[in-house]
């Protein structure tokens, strides 16, 4: 099965206005001849979605956020509803980072609420699993995913508008990676959960990204795994020329 590649940048709680229209012009520069089988994604904080997406113009290179609410709108003050990331130009959200799972409490049942709003908004969801570390030498990267999985998947998800991101907690930001064939195993694994859950029809199409320090040196390998259909990557997608060399990593 044949899945097109996903590259996408989370540049976290980075970047001012100035640097990022640079690095959002650089990226579309660098890329403006993308591979027909492969899409890139950058997905900056709230406030910069309106200066990248003015610096993307007439690029293929598209926008996310990185969370939403699940409502349209209301009395939710600090809060970004999807239809407001959908009229900034969005096409993407993130739900359920580990760093949102952990910072704000986020549960499986609020990422899969986040997700149905979002995908009724017409975004398409990016939503993240993995163990961490106690977990893997546990031995339950399998059992935690498999959770995750179950737990925030809507029924609404399809391969077009659901991609799911594995980051193993244990490998963001500390430039420890899994290696190939761990990161493939777990893949692997979170594709018969997808089969369990939305039929083979779907899980065959929908993409499952790797997460957890993905940099020019490690990216072909991870990218050549069966399961393996992209990267969510943080630290080397906030330098254009690390995030270029990723992109033309994928085939
Ligand atoms: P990292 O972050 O590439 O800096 O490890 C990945 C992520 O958390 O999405």
């Amino acid at each position: 099965m044949s899945r097109k590649k996903l590259i996408a940048g989370n540049w976290k709680m980075n970047g001012l206005i100035a640097d990022s229209a640079t690095l959002a012009k650089e990226i579309s520069l660098n890329v403006k001849n993308l591979k027909p089988n492969t899409e890139v994604l950058v997905c900056p904080p709230f406030t910069l979605l309106t200066t990248v997406k003015k610096a993307l113009r007439g690029s293929k290179v598209m926008l996310g956020a990185q969370d939403c609410h699940i409502e349209e709108k209301g009395a939710h003050t600090g809060d970004i509803s999807p239809y407001m990331l959908k009229d900034a130009g969005c096409e993407y959200v993130i739900l359920g980072h580990s760093e949102r799972r952990t910072d704000h409490k986020e549960t499986n049942a609020l990422v899969k609420a986040k997700a149905q709003a979002a995908i009724k908004a017409g975004l398409k969801v990016i939503i993240c699993v993995g163990e961490t570390l106690t977990e893997r030498e546990a031995g339950k990267a399998f059992e935690v995913t498999e959770k995750q999985i179950k737990g925030s998947l809507p029924n609404e998800s399809t391969a077009a508008n659901t991609v799911i991101a594995y980051e193993p907690v244990w490998a963001i930001g500390t430039g420890k990676t899994a290696t190939p064939a761990d990161a493939e195993a777990v893949h692997a694994h979170i594709r018969k959960v997808l089969v369990q859950k939305c039929g083979k029809a779907i899980a065959s199409r929908m993409r499952i990204l790797y997460g957890g320090s993905m940099k020019p040196a490690n990216a072909a390998e991870l990218l050549a795994q069966e399961n393996i259909d992209g990267g969510l990557i943080g630290g080397a997608s906030l330098k254009s020329a690390d995030f270029t060399a990723i992109i033309e990593t994928a085939k």
